[in-house]
């Protein structure tokens, strides 16, 4: 068996009652392009969790939910504003700028959170002819920092952005970690707090693929089937997704493996706190944590573990935990590290 990493919640395999649901779709024929059974049934249970006014679309990958998403509600003239840690700035490969042909408005944050006054200060150029013109807000929840918005904070950019006219969008690759770390359904942190549109991410809770768009301002999505087409992710076998939909939005999983993953993330903490050599460098609030890492000794544990370093300047690492991280994986990791810095110094 692959050693488990903690590179990633992507590393990890599919959860059994997810892959259990694709065999079990794996019968006869079904209608192709979204048109069968399981795609309705999926689309019923997001419904449920986020409220009967909404629009689902299913995309392979989180980068095509954000671009395509993002792409239907602005001209390329218009911009988004969003941190400089941003999935969409950072690891998607200029997509969003390729794709959409409009720029991205980066802001500087101590953990991954913009705040109405990062926004405020991004809007001087509002009306001038010169200037690409500020049209929605990205936020990440979980944060590429590991940190949460808690619903205030997120309602407090919603009523600002709606104020100034322009829109929010949640790249919730992580949002099931984060409801479940905050204990509230998915609808709070999302319908409830003003989100026009939401790329919510399957993948890194269990599935094997899958991420879908939700717009929960109707007037954004009456061109998403186009653009989805166009964008090339329109799945033509789309029940497989679907299936998988229906398995983590059943019987609480989606809650039941990021809670598992959060949970581990604290006990991985709590075990990397006790080693004098490493300092945990940010709050734990979600599946990541991240500590400094003398630089000689990093590349050591690489040589058994996978992990990025998020900061090579300043030697900060990543630990991501999953569905299926045990504590064993971790007080095995925890000991290997103890091992690696007595032999080290
Ligand atoms: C915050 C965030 N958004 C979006 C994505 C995009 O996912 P994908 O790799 O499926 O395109 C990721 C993947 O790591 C992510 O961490």
């Amino acid at each position: 068996m692959n050693k488990k990493s903690f590179a990633s919640d992507n590393y990890a395999g599919i959860h059994p009652d997810i892959l259990q649901a694709i065999i079990d779709a794996n019968q006869g024929h079904s209608k192709a392009y979204g048109g069968d059974i399981y795609t309705h049934k999926a689309i019923d249970l997001f419904k449920k969790h986020f409220g009967e006014n909404i629009d689902v679309y299913f995309t392979l990958t989180g980068t095509a939910a954000n671009v395509l998403g993002l792409s239907s509600l602005l001209n390329p003239y218009q911009a988004i504003i969003c941190a400089e840690t941003a999935h969409i700035n950072t690891d998607e490969a200029g997509a969003f700028e390729k794709y959409t042909g409009s720029k991205l408005i980066t802001v500087k944050t101590d953990n991954g959170k913009i705040t109405v006054d990062d926004i405020k200060n991004q809007l001087f150029a509002i009306g001038n002819q010169h200037k690409v013109q500020p049209k929605a807000i990205s936020i990440t929840q979980g944060t590429e920092l590991g940190t949460l918005y808690t619903p205030e904070e997120i309602k407090k950019i919603s009523n600002f952005a709606h104020a100034n006219n322009l829109y929010l969008h949640m790249d919730g690759a992580r949002l099931c970690n984060a409801a479940a770390a905050l204990n509230v359904p998915l609808s709070v942190l999302t319908k409830d707090v003003g989100i026009d549109l939401l790329s919510f991410g399957g993948t890194k809770d269990g599935m094997m693929f899958g991420e879908a768009v939700i717009f929960f301002n109707n007037n954004l999505s009456k061109d998403f089937k186009y653009i989805r087409k166009q964008g090339m992710q329109l799945l033509s076998k789309m029940r497989f997704i679907s299936a998988q939909f229906i398995a983590l939005l059943s019987n609480d999983l989606w809650k039941k493996n990021a809670q598992h993953a959060n949970s581990l993330a604290k006990f991985l903490k709590k075990e990397v706190e006790k080693i004098p050599e490493i300092k945990i460098s940010r709050e734990v609030q979600a599946n990541a944590v991240f500590a400094y890492v003398d630089p000689k000794i990093i590349p050591l544990l690489q040589e058994k573990y996978s992990f990025y370093v998020w900061d090579e300047i300043t030697s900060e690492v990543r630990w991501m935990t999953s569905f299926d991280t045990t504590k064993e994986d971790i007080l095995e990791f925890v000991a290997f590290i103890k091992e690696t810095i007595a032999e080290a110094f």
